[in-house]
């Protein structure tokens, strides 16, 4: 493992401070204290962000609270031409907001950071469509009665995101929150707030003041209070599953309802038929080693047919061997660095895991260099270890980094079974010509999102959402805005009088 010095610091001029957004101003946090933003592949402070605590909460929750009413009675697709201006606006600073996001996530700029800005954009652009669609239903009782459905918002929203992916997930928080006429209260990951900030400035000027604040801070001292708090009416939370418990237990205190998009162990399964350059690509794709495989997505468990096992790997070794790892605001880069020191030392320490089994086989990577330059951020290497075994640590636990583990299997309904043997059931992916293999294996397989011969990311309009621990709800779509931001109203009218 390459030895981890200090962190430095940037000059103090360029060490950005920032704030966070409470009833409309830009404030700092009640008790005056700061967290630093890391740049984790130069191991470099770049800014200073409010360390928001439960007292923050309290004003931003108030703040939201007070602005819900006359929020709730804008006309909805007013709502959505607001929403449409701040993708017009995110869209004008996509360059500004990728050079954000790869500067505090490490994601590189031009595999990842760009995707992101603009999809940040595209988001608002289709939440900003659906206004007009927040349509009730009328019951059929008879003659003599009209029975109908209203779609009311909830109230204020308390949404958390992580640091992955972080001005996407946010975007994924706001438009649809705010599409149904409801407030929010958004807490930005300590890792990550820089990008989510700039997307509030954003907002800021195309919204009506507090209908939209966004905090800065620890989980526990401000994700918790967030939580708990009687102001909040729905919980949102994008995260790891074990945070995701916490979440559900504080929404279970007061019945509210919670949206949980949590962790992942997707299988990626490939048949004989399907050894081909294309898939190579696609497993790399799917694995999301361009994003350091730091992504709820990732499939991470390649189950591969014994009979191409071998000549597979030796071309996904070759592919992932051209992958470029580097700084990522390096136009060349397609790999940047780990969040920070702690994931970076749990990547390592899985793939210490894996050097130690005497069982598997590393296929390529490893522990990261000790010296060189890639010695000097949290640059890890994209790692592949064959013939492990699905019970393994390695096999079941989400390790949130470039460590992807190829597993061999004969028959279809074994590889199924493993494939199922998960507490995870996020996403998974198939990789065959046969259509009825491909569609068998699909509706057999326990995940939210299976793709049959592509490993892309989520567009807007899909819902998606995980099985079992991998989370509740979906948000993605219109009917997921529907269901998790809006609460059916029904209304009965006897008309013989
Ligand atoms: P995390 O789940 O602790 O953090 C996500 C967000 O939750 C952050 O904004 C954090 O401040 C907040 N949070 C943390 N503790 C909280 C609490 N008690 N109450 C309310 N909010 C709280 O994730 P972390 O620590 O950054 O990463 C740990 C592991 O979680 C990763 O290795 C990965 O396995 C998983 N993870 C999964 C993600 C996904 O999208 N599926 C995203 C990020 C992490
Ligand atoms: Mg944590």
């Amino acid at each position: 493992m390459a030895v981890i010095e200090a962190v430095r610091s940037a000059p103090a001029s360029e060490i950005r401070r920032a704030r966070m957004l409470i009833g409309g101003k830009w404030v700092e946090s009640a008790s005056g204290e700061l967290l630093p933003v890391e740049n984790p592949a130069r191991r470099q402070i770049i800014a200073e962000i409010p360390r928001g605590g439960a007292e923050d909460v309290d004003r931003a929750v108030k703040a939201a609270a007070a602005a819900f009413p006359g929020w709730a009675k804008v006309a909805p697709r007013e709502r959505g031409r607001m929403l449409l201006c701040i993708a017009e606006a995110l869209e004008r600073r996509a360059e500004e907001m990728a050079h954000t996001i790869a500067h505090e996530t490490g994601n590189a700029l031009r595999t990842q950071a760009r995707g992101e800005a603009r999809l940040a954009a595209d988001i608002f652009r289709y939440f900003g469509g659906l206004g007009g669609e927040l349509k009730g239903e009328t019951i059929p009782f008879g003659e003599q009665v009209l029975s109908y459905t209203r779609r009311e918002p909830l109230g204020v929203v308390g949404a958390i995101i992580p640091w992955n992916a972080p001005v996407l997930l946010g975007a994924l928080k706001i438009a649809p929150a705010l599409c149904t006429g409801n407030t929010i209260v958004l807490k930005a990951a300590e890792d990550a707030p820089l990008g989510v900030l700039l997307m509030a400035e954003i907002c800021h000027e195309h919204l009506p003041k507090s209908v939209l604040n966004v905090l800065t801070g620890l989980g526990e001292e401000c994700g918790a209070p967030l939580t708990r708090h009687p102001g909040v009416c729905k919980l949102s939370f994008t995260g790891s599953t074990e945070v995701g418990k916490l979440v559900m237990e504080a929404a279970a205190e007061r019945i509210v309802p919670v949206s949980l998009e949590l962790g992942g162990k997707s299988p990626s399964i490939v048949f004989p038929d399907a050894n081909e350059d294309w898939v190579v690509d696609g497993i790399i794709a799917a694995m999301r080693f361009t994003r350091q495989s730091q992504s709820c997505t990732a499939g991470s468990r390649l189950f591969l047919h014994a009979d191409i096992f071998d000549v597979f790997l030796d071309r996904l070794r070759e592919k992932t061997a051209a992958l470029r790892i580097g700084d990522p605001l390096d136009e060349a880069t397609d790999i940047g660095a780990i969040i920070n020191e702690k994931q970076f030392n749990k990547v390592c320490s899985y793939v210490e895991d894996g050097l130690k089994q005497p069982a598997a086989r590393l296929v390529i990577g490893g522990l990261p260099p000790k010296s060189g330059p890639l010695s000097e951020g949290y640059f890890a290497v994209p790692t592949v270890f064959a013939n492990v075994a699905n019970d393994w640590r390695l096999a079941r636990e989400e390790i949130f980094g470039p460590v992807l583990v190829a597993i061999p299997w004969r028959d279809e309904a074994e590889a199924i079974r493993m494939a199922n043997d998960s507490h995870y059931g996020l996403a998974a992916y198939v990789w065959t010509h046969d259509i009825g293999r491909a569609l068998r294996t699909a509706h057999a397989i326990e995940a939210g999102w299976v793709q049959v011969n592509q490993g892309l990311g989520q567009s807007p309009g899909h819902s998606y959402g995980g099985y079992k621990q991998s989370g509740i709800g979906r948000e993605f779509s219109l009917e997921g805005m529907l269901d998790s931001f809006t609460q059916r109203k029904n209304v009965t009218v006897n008309l013989s009088v």
